[in-house]
């Protein structure tokens, strides 16, 4: 089973891409909804509780696991792939979904770390929505800049949107809080409107209309989720120790740290399909 993990609800969003893109595949997905939200937190915290969640998918059994969390990736992602994987747990990969998204918008594979130079280099103004922890990394820009200095790159941090997405609230709350980011964001491009915008918070894709509806009609939305699956079908064609399973071939699994009732409640809200969590043992 491949293992998918987020720090609550914003991942379903990545799993129910992968799970389209791969029915030959099983996923395992954990939601530690019970320290959520990561993006408040700070970047020694994010990075204890993430390889806390890895390890705990590579004891069931799950030897790729895929980071569905911006936050998570943005911030532990590099540290503990340097650190700590390879000493203590050999052989097992952690992917995150920072990587797909950049290579979408720079329009080179992830390993050229050279500026993409040329009459198609990039130059568009990217609209960067995500959490504060994520914003401040300042992962997206320094990934993207280095391959693409022509970007013009706007970041805007959504405080509160992942409490609300995570406590269920009403759609008419959420599209409140989606246009004022978003109107904070354009007045701060002085006219200037965004010719991509990515939703650089696996939660928000669960409320990408409202981003959409506020967003002007112009602006390209980067489906990160489908981007993260294309990439992932590609690394388990090249890499032949991953290999499939028929007795895993569509089997999902939903674990969380958090209430099980509530979490498998709201899922079902914004997942567009049930989803029935147990506690993660
Ligand atoms: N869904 C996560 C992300 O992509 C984390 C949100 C949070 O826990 O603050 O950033």
């Amino acid at each position: 089973m491949i293992g998918v993990f987020d720090s609550g609800h914003g991942g379903l969003t990545v799993l129910r891409a992968l799970a389209a893109r791969l029915p030959d595949r099983g996923f395992v997905y954990l939601g530690d909804h019970a320290n959520a939200p990561y993006g408040e937190r700070d970047a020694e915290d994010v990075y204890n509780l993430t390889i806390e969640n890895i390890a705990r998918l590579f004891r069931m059994d799950c030897r790729l696991v895929i980071l569905a969390c911006n936050t998570a990736a943005a911030v532990a992602l590099r540290r503990l792939q340097r650190t700590w994987l390879d000493d203590a747990w050999p052989g097992r990969r952690v992917l995150g979904v920072l990587v797909p998204v950049v290579e979408a918008i720079v329009r080179q594979p992830w390993h050229i770390e050279e500026p993409h130079t040329g009459p198609d280099a990039p130059s568009e103004t990217v609209a960067i929505f995500a959490t504060r922890r994520t914003v401040e990394s300042r992962a997206y820009v320094g990934e993207i800049l280095k391959r693409a200095p022509d970007v013009l790159i706007v970041q805007q941090a959504c405080p509160g949107l992942v409490d609300a997405i995570e406590a269920g609230a009403p759609q008419d709350e959420i599209h409140g809080l989606v246009a004022g980011f978003v109107s904070k964001l354009l007045e701060r491009m002085q006219g200037v409107l965004p010719d991509v915008a990515v939703l650089g918070c696996t939660h928000y894709g669960l409320v990408a209309k409202a981003f959409r509806d506020a967003l002007p009609p112009g602006t390209t939305l980067l489906h990160q989720p489908d981007l993260v699956a294309d990439s992932l079908a590609d690394y388990l064609a090249r890499h032949p120790e991953f290999p499939t399973d028929r007795q895993e071939a569509g089997r999902l699994e939903f674990l969380s740290t958090g209430d099980p009732a509530h979490v498998s409640r709201v899922a079902s809200r914004f997942y567009g399909a049930a989803a029935a969590f147990r506690t993660v043992s």
